[in-house]
């Protein structure tokens, strides 16, 4: 498991971070977004749809806990998640939710601490926090992904982003 820490300083970049992450994601992949209301997860995810060529607008499923979205195929691709309205991991068993986990399609899910023991281990972890138009966001993800993040930092350096790896 690897720890980067980097700032976005504005929402047009954490939306990038997302296209690049995006870019670079593959089906089964697990995407978690922690962070305060406002913190840019829903943003993030924005950002995630359009990296993995998805046309159409992301928005908040905070009303119906998950949203699908499919390709120009009709293939669903992407599950957006957002599980605040959950009080408890139970509700998300209860309403076969767990499910998506074992669909061909990227899960990304906002509020995920609500859920973490129905969560894989296997999974990429944003912590989203700050104000202003500053967010420190963390990003942890197992050594599979070493390479796929080695390129989402070189795309996003170019954008002006600074990653800090406590590890190197
Ligand atoms: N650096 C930044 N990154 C992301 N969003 C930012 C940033 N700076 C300012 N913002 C603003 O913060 C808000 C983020 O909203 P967003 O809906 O993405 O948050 P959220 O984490 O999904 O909130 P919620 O918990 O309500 O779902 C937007 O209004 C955006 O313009
Ligand atoms: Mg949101």
């Amino acid at each position: 498991m690897t720890v980067w820490k980097t700032v976005s300083t504005s929402v047009e970049m954490t939306e990038k971070l997302g296209e690049a992450i995006g870019k670079v994601a593959a089906p089964f992949d697990v995407i978690t977004l922690d962070g305060d209301l406002g913190a840019g997860k829903t943003a993030f995810t924005r950002g995630l749809a359009r990296g993995m060529g998805l046309s159409s607008r992301v928005t908040s499923p905070t009303f119906t806990i998950v949203n699908e979205y499919n390709d120009q195929q009709g293939v669903p691709r992407l599950f957006h998640f957002d599980t605040y309205r959950l009080s408890c991991v139970d509700d998300f068993y209860d309403a076969g939710l767990d499910e998506y986990f074992d669909r061909e399609g990227v899960c990304a899910i906002e509020w995920s601490s609500v859920i973490e023991e129905a969560l894989p281990e296997d999974r990429i972890a944003l912590s989203i926090s700050g104000n202003d138009n500053t967010r420190e966001i963390s990003i942890s993800f197992p050594d599979r992904f070493y390479e796929a993040f080695l390129k989402v930092k070189e795309t996003m350096e170019k954008e002006g982003m600074r990653f800090e790896d406590p590890g190197m």
